[in-house]
């Protein structure tokens, strides 16, 4: 089956073959090509050049009518599979306790996995799905999500495998991330709850790709990180950690250390981090929804482009912290409240979140042999307008894989 889009006003994230992920001066540049034409074949982007001369033939046209076309987002970063709402935390929230205060009064993380132990495993994934086709109209086409409130063996079994129904029930590209250790599940003590993720490691790598840890003050110690990721990486899952949320937890060195694909969140942090991410392959990864709903510091994703790094954005999606997974808000958060160029904010949201979930060789940019996951925008459309007018209804259309997926506009 070809697919030809034809009259598109710009195509943006064309990128060379074998460029996996956007460091310093690379990430100024969208890869923007004019008045474009672009075949998709079997589900696989197969072309794409300046209109002007005779186009290809095809089975099916598309007229993008001047609309922009893109990569749909990857949002490496999710907790999509939740029970229920924790909207009475949202009125506690407003009403002046902080994250940390609800946490340490047992709600929190620890409400979640209440929620979620008292759910059966089809309506959990039935809950799942619902953020998971939400997400897809919005434009992402591959999802990170990590386990995380069942925080007893049987609780994080049945997050993995709801998420293992998710890779096969959706034409996004999922991976899964077991994250045991996000809180201390009930019933134990510290010690002997990390000594549980740690057996619970080979029963988690058969359904899990990466293994994360909620390195914080109050949560997870440097050590706790190392131990779990060390039990990971020997059943073959390669680390991703939550790092200086809420304080300068020594979690970017560790990951750096341990080899993680990426470190996420990072609204702490300074230069000894910049430093320490150098030369490493480790996706420094922020989460802009969660600094915006919690009314946190910003990651410094300016400094750390400007330092030569990359950075990837990613949605966080969570009841407690990032109730959204709208990544066209998170790319103009990025801009509004890091300074983050479009051109920035947009690779941090396709190339580089294809890079920090392991998946930048199939997706994640526009690239002959990669998925035809695209998103079209209205005519007129540029990343400059997604983020300056963001809340202006812009999208038009999303393919998954070179199929049309619904998007009810
Ligand atoms: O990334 N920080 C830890 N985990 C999530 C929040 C999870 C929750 O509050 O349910 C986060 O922000
Ligand atoms: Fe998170």
């Amino acid at each position: 089956m070809r697919l030809l889009f034809k009259n598109i006003g710009v195509l943006a994230g064309v990128v060379p073959e074998g460029v996996l992920r956007k460091e310093g001066a690379a990430m100024d540049d969208a890869g923007l090509l004019d008045d474009a034409w672009l075949l998709a074949e079997d589900g696989l982007i197969a072309g794409f050049g300046r209109a002007g001369g005779a186009l290809p033939e095809a089975d099916q046209v598309v007229d993008c009518q001047g609309g922009m076309l893109m990569p749909t987002f990857c949002d490496s970063h999710t907790h999509i599979v939740y029970a229920g709402s924790r909207e009475a935390e949202f009125l506690d929230k407003i009403n002046g306790l902080s994250y940390e205060q609800i946490a340490a009064r047992g709600g929190g993380i620890l409400n979640s996995a209440d929620l979620l132990a008292r759910t059966s495993e089809d309506d959990l994934f039935a809950q799942a799905m619902e953020r998971v086709h939400e997400i897809c109209s919005q434009g992402t086409g591959a999802i990170e999500i990590k386990s995380g409130y069942g925080l007893s063996p049987e609780g994080e079994l049945k997050m993995l495998r709801v998420i293992d129904r998710i890779k096969r029930s959706t034409p996004a590209l999922v991976h899964s991330t077991f994250l045991g250790a996000h809180a201390v599940g009930r019933g134990y003590t510290h010690a002997e709850y990390v000594n549980a993720v740690c057996e619970m490691m080979p029963a988690a790598a058969q359904y899990a790709d990466f293994v994360d840890v909620f390195c914080e003050k109050g949560f997870f110690s440097v050590e706790d990180t190392e131990r779990v990721v060390m039990a990971g990486v020997r059943c073959g899952l390669r680390p991703k950690i939550h790092a200086n949320q809420l304080s300068v937890s020594g979690g970017v060195q560790a990951g750096v250390r341990l080899g993680a694909l990426s470190v996420d969140h990072l609204e702490q942090t300074g230069p000894e981090e910049i430093e320490a991410l150098r030369g490493s392959a480790t996706m420094p990864t922020m989460l802009p929804g969660s600094s915006f709903f919690l009314r946190l510091p910003y990651g410094r994703g300016r400094d750390f482009i400007d330092a030569g790094l990359g950075i990837a954005l990613a949605s966080d999606y969570n009841p407690g912290s990032s109730p959204s997974g709208d990544m066209r808000f998170v790319m103009a958060l990025g801009c509004i409240r890091m300074r983050l160029t479009p051109e920035r904010a947009f690779n941090a949201a396709t190339l580089n979140g294809a890079y920090a979930m392991g998946v930048s060789d199939v997706t994640g940019s526009i690239t002959v042999g990669k998925r035809a996951d695209l998103l079209l925008t209205r005519p007129g459309w540029t990343l400059l307008k997604m983020a300056y007018l963001h809340q202006t209804p812009y999208l038009r259309q999303v393919w998954l894989a070179g199929r049309e997926y619904g998007t009810n506009n």
